[in-house]
């Protein structure tokens, strides 16, 4: 039995002597053991099963023989590979400290291929919130210490003001009293370009939101197999509707821009808050508010590119970038906290554009508005429209040939 145990010791120790034998070169890397070490031999005797001459390392090792009290050595802790195998073969501490210090070893693989084949532990860095260390577990304390509960909190108190404007003022009502008479807000096309949009949002949003928080909330419900089921098959729902996102995002900035640049009465609108400071009444806006165009700006133009420059990265579709573990975490810390803004605007956007507005979804849903709504909440554009210098039904407009302005 003893004797099967100590068969066992040794081979582990050989494997661990193969290792040495593989120690890492390169500046940070401990001097080649030069000597009668390397054949195995430690101070001029056979260390067991000693290697075959010109094999560095050892072959085996037998546990009698080790020596815990070279520790006691005030230099021990300095020592090389080299240098502790001649004192405790077998033990590769030295080496083991330079590769989680990030030591880099020789690899005849391509760069472009493996770019980090010769390299274990990833080199020290301090990535901003984390402490210097390796860069996998500087990563780490950045998502699970600052994404992770900073994002969650900000997505949960958004929600808890969307929850309590919906539940202690109700709906925004329009004052006006219906006409009838409708205005054509939004094309088919516009309509169209709006959802495709809306809809891969909100499967990478919940996709998202179960990868990211989904442990705090599903797995204590349903358990690891199935929440680890249903996280694998969201993830790879995420990366593909990750790119229908960008394409359809590109579609609906080039859609709206024009409406989206300052005009007059936007500075009037913010400066009284979009109707929430002074009278309570909302003050006149083009076809877009400045609030709109915020999140235009903001959301579908600043974050977008970021949120999706970083996806790309992740989803490895940018020719010709070299991933690196170091890309990898930089894409994902960045992807992350735009993604929290980006949710943030965005609930509040589906929040006024659904149940938080009269009338405002009818509009992106079946393309019209009345007349009321028109006055009250975008005054400057329904002026436009009663002088005739927008047309009130644009897609009939475009039909009959005549040009067609929002
Ligand atoms: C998921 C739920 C969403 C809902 C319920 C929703 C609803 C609406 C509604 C009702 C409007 C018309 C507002 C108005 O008449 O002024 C609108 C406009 C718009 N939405 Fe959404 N939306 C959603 C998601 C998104 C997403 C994910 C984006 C882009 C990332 C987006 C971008 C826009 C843009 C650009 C406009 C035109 C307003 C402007 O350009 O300022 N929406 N949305």
């Amino acid at each position: 039995m003893r004797k099967a145990h100590i068969a066992i010791f040794s081979i582990a120790l050989g494997f661990a002597g193969l290792l040495h034998a593989q120690a890492p070169s390169g500046a940070a890397v401990a001097p080649a053991v030069k000597g009668p070490q390397a054949s195995g031999l430690v101070s001029g005797q056979p260390a067991a099963a000693a290697a075959s001459p010109g094999t560095a390392g050892i072959q085996g090792q037998n546990i009698f023989e080790v020596k815990p009290e070279a520790s006691e050595d005030p230099s021990y802790l300095k020592q090389s590979n080299g240098e502790r195998a001649r004192v405790q073969p077998g033990n590769n501490a030295p080496m083991w400290r330079q590769v989680g210090a990030g030591a880099t070893g020789y690899s005849s693989l391509p760069k472009s291929e493996a770019p980090e084949a010769g390299n274990l532990i990833q080199p020290f860095v301090q990535y901003p919130g984390s402490r210097l260390t390796n860069a996998g577990e500087a990563w780490r304390q950045v998502r699970n210490n600052w994404l992770i509960p900073y994002g969650g909190a900000l997505l949960l108190i958004v929600m808890l003001a969307l929850a309590f404007a919906y539940f202690a003022k109700g709906p925004i009502k329009t004052k006006l009293p219906a006409t009838g008479r409708k205005i054509e807000r939004f094309t088919p096309f516009e309509r169209a370009a709006h959802w495709a949009n809306a809809i891969a949002f909100v499967v990478l949003g919940v996709s998202g939101v179960v990868m990211a928080f989904g442990k705090f909330f599903l797995l204590p419900i349903m358990g690891g197999t199935l929440f680890g089921w249903l996280t694998y098959a969201l993830k790879n729902l995420h990366n593909f509707a990750g790119p229908l996102f960008a394409v359809s995002l590109v579609v609906v900035f080039f859609t709206f821009l024009k409406d989206n640049w300052p005009e007059k009465g936007d500075l009037q609108w913010i400066l009284k808050g979009g109707g929430m400071l002074g009278d309570g009444h909302a003050p006149p806006s083009n076809r877009f508010n400045p609030g709109s165009k915020i999140i235009f700006w903001g959301g579908v133009f600043f974050l977008g590119i970021i949120i999706i420059a970083s996806g790309f990265v992740m989803d490895k579709i940018v020719p010709g970038l070299i991933y690196e573990r170091g890309t990898m975490q930089i894409a994902h810390m960045v992807h992350a906290l735009t993604s929290v803004f980006m949710l943030a605007m965005f609930l509040a956007h589906a929040y006024l554009g659904s149940v938080g507005m009269e009338g405002a979804y009818d509009g992106m849903r079946h393309g019209y508005v009345d007349e009321a709504w028109a006055q009250e909440h975008h005054e400057y554009w329904y002026d436009d429209i009663k002088a005739g210098r927008i047309p009130a039904h644009r897609s009939e407009a475009a039909a009959q040939g005549q040009p067609v302005q929002a």
